[in-house]
């Protein structure tokens, strides 16, 4: 079974980026231990992070075993069984990235390192969840991995 991480914009400055909310782990320490979790549960990873909106779109249609449009800019070519996502802002805005994961099917579990539900007002709803498996957030970089273990074992039950 191949799941991918998909990491929003902004997200790739965790460690640094206002670690109050945060924390101080970066992404790359995220994606290590998913790496290690995956070993463990005997499934393989993809990771990717993006600062542009259609730059996502196109990793997931193509993730979703959609032909890539010519000139597509994604490098992840492979299908996957599901995603977790964290969307970053475009959590709260995109209805694009919502139609784009149900557009090809692709079973995702909605993170956030911080919760969002707790935050400002602009922040507490995501045009995502309604769409999401499940939804880990305020638990930091450790919700990736509950995440994860949590759709590998819906996946893993034909659900
Ligand atoms: C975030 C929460 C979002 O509101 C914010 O825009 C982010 C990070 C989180 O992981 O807590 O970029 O998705």
């Amino acid at each position: 079974m191949k799941i991918a991480i998909l990491n929003g914009p902004n997200l790739n400055l965790l460690g640094t980026r206002e670690p109050e909310i945060y924390g101080k782990t970066t992404l790359a320490e995220i994606e290590g231990r998913l790496h290690e979790v995956a070993a463990e549960l005997h499934i393989e990873i993809v990771v990717a992070q993006f600062n542009h909106e259609g730059d996502l779109i196109d990793a997931i249609h193509a993730l979703g075993g959609r032909p890539a449009a010519p000139g597509v800019a994604t490098d992840l070519r492979e299908k996957v069984a599901g995603a977790l996502i964290n969307a970053g802002a475009w959590t709260h805005t995109s209805l694009a990235l919502r139609d784009a994961l149900t557009g090809v099917s692709l079973p995702f579990v909605e993170v956030h390192l911080s919760n969002i539900f707790a935050r400002e007002p602009e922040r507490r709803h995501s045009v995502l969840a309604g769409a999401a498996r499940g939804l880990v957030c305020g638990l930091g970089a450790v919700g990736y991995e509950l995440a994860l273990r949590g759709l590998v074992a819906q996946l893993r039950a034909g659900k």
